[in-house]
Parts: C-alpha cells; sequence; structure tokens
C-alpha cells in the first residue's frame, strides 16, 4: 500500500455548545490535491486548524509518514511539515517579500542581518516555483494573488510536505486563479501533498484527485473526484438535492431610485448609470476593475473628486457611510468580516445593530420583534449557531458573513448594494440568499449587485455595467447577458 503523508484518524471536537467534529478522517498522499468540501459551519477550517496546531483535538489520532504525532502547536506542526496559508493573509505588509519569507529566522553574516542573501534565496525559491515576484519588493505592493503565491513560496522554504489552502481563490481573478493552479501543479510534482479547502466546484477539476465532503462535522463521503460529479458533490454536502440555485422572478420595475451621474474618484472614471425600484443592477468585471471602488465612492468611503448622486430624482450628498444609511442605502462590504461585524458581541447584537432604532419605543425596547427578526433569519439563512448570545467571531466564516448580510436585509433600505454577496457562502445558503434577493426587489427595493461569478450575475441581474480600469465599457440587458459576452467588455482580448 502507497505511504500516507498524512492520517487524521477519527477527530473529535467539542466548543461549548458546539460539536464541531464527530469523528472525522483524512487522509493525504504524497502529490495529491485533496479538495475539502462542505457548508458553511461544517467544520473545514476546524479540521485544518487541529492539523496546524492552533487548536486541539479532543479525540483522535494523527499520523504523519506512518507515525502516530502529537501537535501541540504551530511550531510542530512545521516540524512535521505542515503549513497552512489562512483565508486572511498575515504578511507583514511594510516589509520585503525576502523579509518575510525569512521573518523571524533572519540570517546574518558577521553578526549582521544578511539582506543580500537573504533576498537571492528568497528570489531562488520564487524562481523555482515559476513565479514572477521580485523577492526585494514591499508586501504592501504585491497583488493579493501575489501575497498568497508568497505564503506559498514561505511554505517551500520550510520544507513543506503538506500544505493546506483555506479558499485561496475566494478573492482573485481569473488569470490570477491559473496562475494559482499552476503553482499547485508545481507543488503536486514535487510530491507535496495539497489540502484545499473551497466554495467554488467548477474548479476541482482543474485540480482536485480526491474530494472529502464534511457535514454537521461528520466525513460524508471520500472518492476520487473522476468518479463523482459536481451534482452529486452537492447533494453530500446538502443533504438534498438542490437543483434550481438561481430563481431570479419576473416582477415590474419602477421610477429610478439611485441616478449615479459623471462619478470620480482616484480609483474610478465619469460613471454614470441608474438603478430602479425593484430591479437588480449586476456589476461584472474582472477583480481591480473598478466595482468596488465605484461603491465606495457612492456610499461615502472613498472620496469622490467629481460627479453627482441623486436619490428618487433629488441630489443628495454623501459624505461619510452615515449619510448614505440616513438616505436608505445599504451597503454590504466585500470584506465583510474585515468591515461588517462587532467580533465581541453576539450574533443576535450584530443582526440588529442597524435596526435598533425601530426597536426602541420610548425607552422600551421590544425585545418581542426584535427575536422575531432574528429568529426569522437564522432559520432562513440557515445561520449556524449555537444560541443568539454567542459570540460571532465564534462562528464559521461564511457563518459571520451570513449574520452581516441578514443586518442589512433587516435594516430593510431603499437602495441595497451588495459586493460579492455569496462569497465563501455554500450552495445551499447562496439559493437563500438569491430567493431573498429576489423578495426585496418584488417589495421595490433597488439592488445593486458586484459579482465576479459569471453564472450568477448572468442569472439574477435584469442589467449589468461591465466595468474595466475604472470605467464602464458596456451596458448589457439581461437578454444579451452571455459569459463571452461580458468577458469581451471586462478584460482586453
Ligand atoms: N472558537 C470557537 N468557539 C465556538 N465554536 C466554534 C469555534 N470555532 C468554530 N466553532 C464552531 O464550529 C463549527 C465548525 O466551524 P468551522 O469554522 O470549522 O466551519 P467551516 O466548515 O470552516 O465553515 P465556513 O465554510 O463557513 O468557513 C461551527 O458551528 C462554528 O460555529
Ligand atoms: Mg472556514
Amino acid at each position: 500500500m502507497e505511504q500516507y503523508l498524512l492520517e487524521m484518524k477519527n477527530i473529535h471536537k467539542r466548543f461549548p455548545g458546539v460539536y464541531a467534529l464527530k469523528g472525522v478522517n483524512l487522509c493525504v498522499r504524497p502529490g495529491e490535491v485533496h479538495a475539502i468540501l462542505g457548508e458553511n459551519g461544517a467544520g473545514k477550517s476546524t479540521l485544518i486548524n487541529i492539523l496546524g496546531g492552533i487548536l486541539q483535538k479532543d479525540e483522535g489520532e494523527i499520523w504523519i509518514n506512518g507515525r502516530n504525532e502529537e501537535i501541540h502547536g504551530v511550531l510542530d506542526a512545521r516540524n512535521y511539515g505542515i503549513n497552512i496559508i489562512h483565508q486572511e493573509l498575515v504578511l507583514v505588509p511594510y516589509l520585503t517579500v525576502a523579509e518575510n519569507i525569512f521573518i523571524n529566522r533572519e540570517e546574518t553574516k558577521h553578526g549582521l542581518v544578511d539582506f543580500a542573501g537573504m533576498r537571492r534565496k528568497a528570489q531562488r525559491f520564487i524562481d523555482e516555483l515559476g513565479l514572477e515576484i521580485d523577492a526585494g519588493q514591499k508586501i504592501d505592493a504585491l497583488t493579493v494573488a501575489q501575497q498568497q503565491m508568497v505564503e506559498i513560496v514561505k511554505a517551500v522554504s520550510f520544507q513543506a510536505r503538506i500544505i493546506v489552502m483555506d479558499e485561496p481563490t475566494s478573492s482573485l481573478s481569473d488569470k490570477e486563479i491559473t496562475a494559482l493552479f499552476g503553482c499547485i501543479k508545481t507543488l503536486k510534482a514535487r510530491g507535496i501533498g495539497i489540502i484545499y479547502i473551497t466554495h467554488r466546484l467548477n474548479e476541482l477539476s482543474e485540480i482536485a484527485d480526491t474530494i472529502t465532503v464534511l457535514r454537521d462535522g461528520a466525513s460524508i463521503i471520500t472518492k476520487p473526484y473522476r468518479e463523482i460529479t459536481n451534482d452529486e458533490i452537492v447533494k453530500y454536502m446538502v443533504g438534498r438535492e438542490v437543483t434550481n440555485y438561481y430563481t431570479r422572478t419576473s416582477h415590474p420595475i419602477g421610477e429610478v431610485a439611485l441616478s449615479v451621474k459623471n462619478l470620480s474618484s482616484a480609483k474610478v472614471h465619469g460613471l454614470n448609470f441608474e438603478v430602479r425600484r425593484g430591479e437588480i443592477l449586476g456589476f461584472a468585471g474582472i477583480v481591480g476593475a473598478g466595482r468596488t471602488e465605484a461603491m465606495k465612492a457612492i456610499v461615502g468611503l472613498d472620496e469622490k473628486t467629481d460627479g453627482q448622486i441623486e436619490i428618487n430624482g433629488k441630489p443628495i450628498v454623501i459624505r461619510r457611510p452615515a449619510d448614505a444609511y440616513r438616505l436608505g442605502i445599504g451597503y454590504i462590504p466585500e470584506s465583510r468580516r474585515e468591515e461588517g461585524i462587532f467580533p465581541e458581541q453576539s450574533v443576535g447584537f450584530n443582526m440588529v445593530i442597524k435596526v435598533l432604532d425601530q426597536f426602541i419605543k420610548g425607552v422600551h425596547l421590544n425585545k418581542a420583534k426584535e427575536t422575531e427578526i432574528i429568529q426569522r433569519y437564522i432559520r432562513e439563512l440557515s445561520v449556524k449557531t449555537p444560541s443568539v448570545d454567542s459570540f460571532i467571531k465564534n462562528l464559521s466564516g461564511g457563518n459571520q458573513q451570513k449574520v452581516v448580510i441578514s443586518s442589512w436585509l433587516a435594516s430593510a433600505p431603499g437602495i441595497l448594494i451588495m459586493d460579492e454577496p455569496t462569497r465563501g457562502i455554500d450552495v445551499g445558503a447562496k439559493a437563500e440568499i438569491y430567493a431573498l434577493m429576489n423578495d426585496l426587489a418584488a417589495h421595490g427595493i433597488a439592488i445593486i449587485m458586484i459579482s465576479s461569478e459569471l453564472p450568477e450575475i448572468i442569472n439574477m441581474a435584469d442589467r449589468v455595467m461591465v466595468m474595466k480600469d475604472g470605467r464602464i465599457t458596456k451596458e448589457l440587458l439581461h437578454d444579451q447577458l452571455t459569459q463571452e459576452e461580458i468577458m469581451k467588455y471586462a478584460v482586453d482580448i
């Protein structure tokens, strides 16, 4: 039998009120890409945090190269050749690539830090992986994708035998994903085992050798990828058949709710568009096209240099996000976990924070109404939490996002801007979010949706603005929407 690099056997983990892992098994061979799939809260991150020494298991065994080992901390994991690349990157922005790679183990020459030597060594690692990154560059000058590559280079420099990637592609453009996959193939060829967590099933065919599905903390199935279809995977993830994710319902479109004229900021130039009540207006384009920046300029997060915004036909001035909020513009940011939550507060608090004034009658909080709203969204978006009083920081990444989204839905704005609303969200909950969007639109709310997932935007949007390099390059109506048509205006061909 071929030797496994890693065998995690019968892993159990309990948190207060949550039985997060109930006997999970995971085996990885040299040169294998093993994808872990599962709904938000299924236990994926908990499992790899145990492997990485960040969490301690309650029960179970971890075998590395055929030996039963205990991983007591991050350093132990690293000594066993295990490296984890977390979704939130942890590089130091003002240091160079080389300094980041050798951080806390700086090499010295005659008692001084040997910057030139480190840089040469780092560059060699980079070149060997076929990457185009200059080891002397500062981290903050790199794209997110390049920073991720630096994390990989760093892992390789630690002689990693196993590299774990937790949702690595969630903020990458298609071109960057191709580069990442190229890099993964090089690692495979060197016999490194890769554990790959993703919610994007369509990328599995490119890289996955084996898949394991987790559901409610249990291993449901492990199979070679070529022996299973994506539809079957979804069925195992959700525990039921999910047929139609996209269900854009048709209904009348009303008056213009938001009109943007000649909007410019440092990052976007001369944008003109409007969105009507009951309409879902999509914004397509590659990462960096300026879609998020356009929305930030509208809601007062970025400074406008020019342009006029009208709501319901009246010119208005928005200087800061609070102005936008008061005028009925809801904004669900892309980086919800960083910008959207109060980590030290409860799930319930985070859900109703934006609508608290609705519940305050005189000085009495309308507790019943508040509880009703909270219970409704926990149910509709299937937010996985032990209770409404749990700290939001203890929820899985995707479930934190669901809470942020529901807090905006609860505030019932007239205009709702959603930046990548389903990124990091599992398939079952995606369908719920689409249903809620339809529901909001049917109630006359104007929705702007930025999305990099073409099938999503094609199916959900009534109309799409395509952006490239900070400008709108094309407006496409629903029946003109195809992947090819969008890409034609989103990239230089
Ligand atoms: N520190 C903690 N304290 C309490 N509960 C926790 C803690 N960390 C995770 N959990 C719970 O354990 C369960 C599994 O969470 P985990 O983060 O592993 O999910 P996941 O599969 O990575 O989900 P996602 O796709 O949303 O990232 C969830 O119910 C979560 O709320
Ligand atoms: Mg996770």
